[in-house]
Parts: C-alpha cells; structure tokens; sequence
C-alpha cells in the first residue's frame, strides 16, 4: 500500500485527546483514512452498515468511478475490452495476472483451460440428488461446494500452484456445471465439453446439443454471450466478491468460497436482479401500463422497485448497460426479432424512467441487467439460469480477488465488529418468575 504524510485529525466534542490517522492515496480514486489504531486509542469502533464509506481491502484489479460512468480491468476501459479486445479467456488472463496475454501465453492458457473443462464423472450424482425444479443457484453452490471434496491436490491456500490450478478448474468448470444445471432441470443426457470449441461456444454447446442433435454455433450468438461474461467477470468489491474475501479470510479452500459468492449473487439486489428485470418487464406488459407501473416505484408503500435501476457506485449511467443495449440490439437483428416487444418496452421504460424527476434526482440508471435478461432470452437460455450466467461470468473476478487476498501481506481474518443494542448482563430468572 502507498504510504504518505497526509494525516486526518479526529477530534472529540468530550475532551478526549485529538487523534491522528495516515491518509493512503491509490493510484486513482479516493483516498482512505486508515482506522485502525482507531480501537486501540480510543475503544470505539466506526459505525458503516452497507460498509457505505468503508474500503475493506487495498486491490489492483478493477476501478469502478461511479460519476462518470467509468469501469477499468487492470486499467483497461470495460468498452475496448469488449469491444476490440479479445474473447473472454483473454479477460480472465488480465484479470488474473494484471497484463494482457500475448498470442503465446494466449494460446498456453485457452489451452489449460480448455483442458479441464471436464468434471470427474461422480459429480453427477450430485446432480441426481436434487429436484428437477431445484433452482439453478441452489444446484450451483452446492455442487461447486462439492467441487472441494474432488480436487484435494489443489487445496492448499498457501501453495501458489495449487492457487494456480483451483484458479484454472473454477474457470473451467463452471461451464461445465451450469450447463449440466440446466440439462438436468428439463430432463435431458449431460452433454460433455468438447475441446475443438471457444469457452463460449463449447458452453452453448453443452447447454443446447444433444446426442440427437449437434448444436449448430452461430458466430453473432456466441460473440454476444462471450460479451455477456467481459461484461461480468468483475466488479471490484461488490456483495458476493466481499463474500468471497471473508470466506477466504479464514483459509477456507477457494470451492468453498466460490459456492459462497454464488450463494450471495443468488439475491435479487445482485445478481437475481437480471432475473427480476425480465420478469418485471413481463409483468408489465404493454408499454400503455408504465405510467401506472412508475407509479407504484414511486410509492415508497408498495416495495416495488424498477429492477435493473440503480446501482450502490453508479451514480451515472452503467457502461456495461450501454454495452449490453447495443448487443441486445445485435442479437434481435440475427434472429430476425427486431420487433421483440420485451425489448421495445425496455427502451420505453428506460426513456420514461431517465427523464422523471424521482430517478433523476436520486441518479438512478439502467445498471448491466436491465437489458441482460432479454439477450440471454433470445440466446435461448431460460430465465431461472440467468443468475447462473453470471456466476458463471464473475467466478473469474471472485478468483482474481481471492487470489489478491491471499498474496496481500496485510491480509487477516474478516472480523467485522458491532454496535450492540440488546440487553445489558442480567440474570436467569427462574421459570416461575417469567
Ligand atoms: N427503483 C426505485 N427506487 C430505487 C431503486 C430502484 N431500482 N434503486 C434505488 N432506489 C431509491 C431508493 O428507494 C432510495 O430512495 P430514497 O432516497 O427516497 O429512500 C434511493 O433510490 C437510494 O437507494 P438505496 O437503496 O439507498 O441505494 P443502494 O445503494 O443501497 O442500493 C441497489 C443499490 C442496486 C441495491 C438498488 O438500486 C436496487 O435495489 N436496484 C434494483 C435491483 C438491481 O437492479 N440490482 C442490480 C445491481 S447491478 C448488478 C449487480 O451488481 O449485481
């Protein structure tokens, strides 16, 4: 971390002493006051739920600047990546070594990839122990979990290679498992990678041949899934990675944590929200019922939220959102559905929605699933398997920061403290006196 002179001064209304506390400056982006003699020298903690002003670790990995609508892999504007940047292997190698492959280490890690695409064969009895209906997110953490009891020889945290190698099985794998949650959910054979494919068309692959049937890869569909998982692989410290990070504080194996930030994208604010944004576009219906529908946003009464609206850092438009619109666009034109009413309304309710003084004056804009959902209907993927992509997208990031965490020599045990507002000491009255 950049040490520096700067110092904040915190002062006491009560007398107590006046504290000095080092100021950090990033590379870019705000500076941290660093708290943590804080406890030490006074016996108070800071108070953050939401950990709204609170940076929990010091990354190279992804910036994010909320007010211009900026977002950087290792530097690199989320626009050129994808856009002119490569597939997304080349992204997870940035991601997870901090530079861009040349064509050699290029071809060395598709490679390495590509070669442990397969799951041991027993993990399909795991799959068998669920419901046919069992939600994709739930068949995920658990079988991911699973994965931790298939590869003891890469399980130790402090092994750089063993590191290496879960690193590489996670990005390999997950394709793999979320394909095979979906065969499973409509009762089809488990379809095997195969190795002459790209990461994105082998998934498609897996996810719609058959052993009746080869799948027929179009080149437009592909391209836009692969943009779908550049435009999720990473998202600095979001919900789930920070999940991922106190997982992995304790040296708990990287399976175990990867089935943890699977757990916590399964939410609606996170990753559910793709999901969410669909089926709220349907329940809509019709662009005649969006007045009535902003409405109801607009009555803090009625919980209803415009899902794909809003974001914690974006107080601006969310460039992947931008992305995501014009590959929505893309995909319609392939398949001849330029007229998909779903999408229609979308850009209806966006345009509505950007010029009412409710979202404008809170900053809320179309995040990265507003229009998610609609590319991954048309690329043929059901809904429920949404959420799945995109753990599927970020496992890369979640492994990238991991990863980061275990090298940080200022790395320790996550141990959030708290406000407590129960009940002082008393004592157990007897039952009778109750
Ligand atoms: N619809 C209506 N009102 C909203 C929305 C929304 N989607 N998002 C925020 N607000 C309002 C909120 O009610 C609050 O109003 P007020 O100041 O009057 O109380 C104000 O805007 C600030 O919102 P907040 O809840 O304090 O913001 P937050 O940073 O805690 O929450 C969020 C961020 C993403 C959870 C929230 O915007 C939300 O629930 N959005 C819908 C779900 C969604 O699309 N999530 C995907 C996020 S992007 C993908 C990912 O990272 O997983």
């Amino acid at each position: 971390m950049t040490n520096s002179e700067t110092k904040a001064t915190l002062s006491f209304s009560d007398g107590s002493p006046s504290l000095e506390m080092p100021i950090y400056k990033g590379s870019i982006g705000p500076d941290v006051i660093d708290i943590r003699k804080l406890y030490g020298s006074t016996g108070m903690f800071t108070y953050d739920p939401g950990f709204m002003s609170t940076a929990a670790c010091n990354s190279s990995i992804t910036y994010i600047d909320g007010d211009k609508g900026e977002l950087l892999y290792r530097g690199y504007p989320i626009e050129q990546l994808a856009v002119n940047g490569g597939d997304f292997l080349e992204t997870c190698y940035l991601l997870l070594n901090g530079e861009l492959p040349n064509a050699e280490q290029k071809k060395e890690f598709v490679t390495t990839v590509t070669h442990h695409t397969m799951v041991h064969e027993q993990m399909q009895f795991f799959f068998r122990g669920f419901r046919r209906d069992a939600h994709p997110m739930s068949v995920l953490v658990g079988t991911v979990g699973a994965l931790a009891s298939f590869y003891h020889d890469s399980l130790d945290i402090n092994d750089p290679h063993h590191r290496e190698v879960s690193a590489i099985r996670l990005i390999a794998k997950m394709p793999t498992l979320v394909a095979m949650a979906y065969k499973y959910s409509i009762g089809q054979p488990f379809v095997y990678p195969r190795n002459d494919l790209s990461y994105s068309a082998n998934f498609m692959h897996m996810m719609f041949s058959t052993p009746c049937e080869p799948y027929k890869t179009n080149e437009v569909l592909v391209r836009a899934l692969d943009r779908i998982l550049i435009l999720h692989a990473d998202h600095e410290q979001n919900a789930s990675t920070s999940t991922v990070r106190l997982a992995g504080s304790s040296g708990a194996n990287p399976f175990a944590c990867i089935a943890a930030g699977i757990a916590c994208l399964w939410g609606p604010a996170h990753g559910g929200a793709n999901e969410a944004a669909l089926s709220m576009l349907e329940e809509i219906g019709s662009v005649d019922n969006i007045p009535e529908f902003i409405a109801q946003v607009k009555d803090k009464n009625s919980g209803v939220k415009l899902m794909g609206f809003g974001h914690r850092v974006y107080k601006n438009y969310d460039p992947r959102a931008k992305l995501m619109r014009e590959t929505c666009y893309e995909v319609l034109q392939e398949l001849g559905l330029q007229d998909d009413p779903l999408f229609k309304l979308a850009m209806a309710l966006e345009k509505i929605a950007l010029e009412d003084e409710y979202f404008v004056s809170r900053k809320l804009y179309p995040n990265v699933d507003f229009y998610s959902g609609i590319v991954q209907r048309a690329l043929g993927i059901p809904t429920a398997l949404f959420t799945g992509i995109f753990a599927l997208a970020r496992t890369v990031g979640w492994i990238a920061q991991w990863k980061e965490m275990i090298s940080d020599p200022e790395q320790k045990i996550g141990r959030p403290r708290q406000l407590f507002v129960g009940s002082a000491k008393r004592d157990v009255p007897a039952i009778d006196k109750r």
